[in-house]
């Protein structure tokens, strides 16, 4: 029988102990993938943010390298926080926002908090030279509060730009472009912003090109939850803008914009969630050596209800969800995700074909099936149940199994033709007509059960048993 015995995955980045949040500094050099992350290693609630590393040639074996980036310099003494990764030449720029509370009575949102960005470059992954603080809070347009973070830098036409998320006085949620011609002196350019208040603060942005679409990516904070709209605390999505706000034939980033003054207006009535499960955000892309446009996630939610999960007393909490390949599709408008090739070869046999009733299945495993009329129900160690029914599809939590965790719904405006899903002990990632919807989330099954999956319905589904990947833990 297969009990669980611990909640440590098979399959996804954990922290080797205490706290991980957002993925930070994703890129490829010289074949090698680094994948950064937020890190407190000494709880597992949370505490001082430094950046842990993992590195990996093929998603299947990887290496943690240790806690790579810690505060020790004034400008980031309260938390080396989000960025990003830029390789250039044989080193790759890490930009970053340097948090800083100052002593005294402060509300640390438009008094008393210091958001720096601060570039390090390192060679190896390993050493890094000296942190130069490029912007402080007095270099922002004087209408933001001092929440501005998470930079994410890219080239384009030979120009570099950066975004980065903030929240103005008047708790308008936008994102700030840069522009720079040497990576070090960054002048303002523009604002994005939503034609109608789309929440108080915008984190973790990205911009980039897929197929010939812009795509703007971003995690909003102060949405109102509705029956099938950000069901989470907080949101990440994305939008795919019809101008686009370059051109090669024209003069730069802004040449074609519509908008005169200096903030480009997207619609927010467009704003495409990432992911429809209860543990994703703060998501961020990059382009691979292979060309790929691959995404990662933070399984975790900042601030959730949920934030009691058993892996706590593990010692350590969240994980980084499965790199996902992202892929434009042009009749439906939407970016689709789907896993990265790599890890079908960990695909170890098939434990049953033409599924049907109640199957007993080991820790981590993948189901993949089509189902021709679009019903169906599948539910997980009695206690996470999938449902495609004629009006939306589930994911519930019977009881109290999901710590916090109740139902997140999909409105399907077409019926669910296929559905691939990973089980990697306590995590779980569905993904929906090749990608066309993601659903992630945490699970914790009772530890003293055999693990089980029941299906019903009209599916053709087959359950391929996973090899574990390898987690090297310490250098
Ligand atoms: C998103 C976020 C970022 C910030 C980081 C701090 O989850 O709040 O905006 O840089 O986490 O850990």
């Amino acid at each position: 029988m297969d009990t669980i015995k611990s909640y440590i995955p098979k399959l996804h980045i954990m922290p080797p102990r205490g706290w991980l949040n957002d993925p930070n500094g994703l890129c490829q050099k010289d074949g090698l993938y680094h994948i950064f992350f937020q890190y407190s290693p000494d709880t597992p609630l949370g505490g001082l943010k430094s950046w842990g590393q993992y590195t990996t040639k093929d998603f299947l074996t990887y290496e943690y390298t240790g806690e790579y980036m810690k505060p020790d310099i004034a400008e980031d003494k309260d938390g080396v926080y989000s960025g990003c990764g830029y390789v250039h030449g044989d080193e790759i720029y890490t930009y970053y926002t340097g948090n800083v509370k100052m002593e005294g009575d402060f509300d640390y949102i438009y008094k008393g908090r210091g958001h720096n960005v601060i570039l390090s470059r390192t060679k190896d992954g390993i050493h890094y030279d000296e942190k130069k603080v490029l912007l402080t809070n007095s270099d922002y347009p004087s209408n933001l509060s001092c929440h501005v973070r998470d930079p994410k830098v890219f080239e384009y036409d030979g120009r570099y730009y950066m975004v980065l998320g903030a929240r103005t006085n008047d708790n308008i949620g936008c994102v700030m472009i840069y522009s720079s011609e040497d990576m070090l002196n960054w002048k303002f350019e523009r604002f994005v912003d939503s034609a109608n208040r789309f929440g108080f603060m915008w984190e973790c942005p990205d911009l980039f090109t897929l197929a010939d679409k812009c795509i703007l990516s971003f995690s909003p904070q102060g949405l109102d939850a509705e029956e099938y709209r950000y069901q989470n605390l907080f949101q990440s999505g994305y939008i795919v803008l019809d101008d686009m706000p370059w051109d090669l034939s024209c003069k730069g980033l802004f040449a074609n914009m519509k908008v005169a003054d200096t903030t480009y207006v997207v619609d927010e009535s467009r704003f495409v969630e990432w992911d429809m499960g209860f543990d994703f955000y703060a998501p961020q892309s990059f382009v691979d050596e292979k060309g790929r446009t691959i995404l990662i996630g933070w399984m975790g939610i900042p601030g959730a209800d949920y934030d009691h999960d058993p892996s706590i007393d593990e010692g350590w909490q969240h994980m980084l969800t499965l790199p996902r390949v992202l892929s434009y599709d042009a009749a439906l408008g939407i970016v689709k995700q789907n896993p990265v090739e790599e890890i079908l070869e960990l695909r170890d046999g098939v434990i049953a074909g033409n599924m049907d009733g109640n199957y007993e299945v080991p820790e981590i495993y993948e189901l993949v099936g089509k189902t021709p009329n679009g019903f169906f129900e599948i539910t997980f160690d009695h206690s996470l149940v999938f449902r495609a029914s004629e009006n939306d599809i589930t994911l519930a939590f019977a009881g109290d199994t999901g710590y916090g965790r109740s139902i997140r719904k999909i409105k399907m405006p077409c019926q669910v033709q296929n559905v691939r899903i990973i089980v990697d002990v306590s995590a779980v990632e569905i993904y929906i007509n090749d990608g066309q919807y993601v659903m992630t989330t945490k699970h914790y099954p009772k530890k003293d059960i055999a693990r089980e999956v029941k299906v019903t319905g009209d599916m053709d589904l087959v359950c391929y048993k996973l090899k574990s990947m390898e987690f090297r833990k310490e250098r």
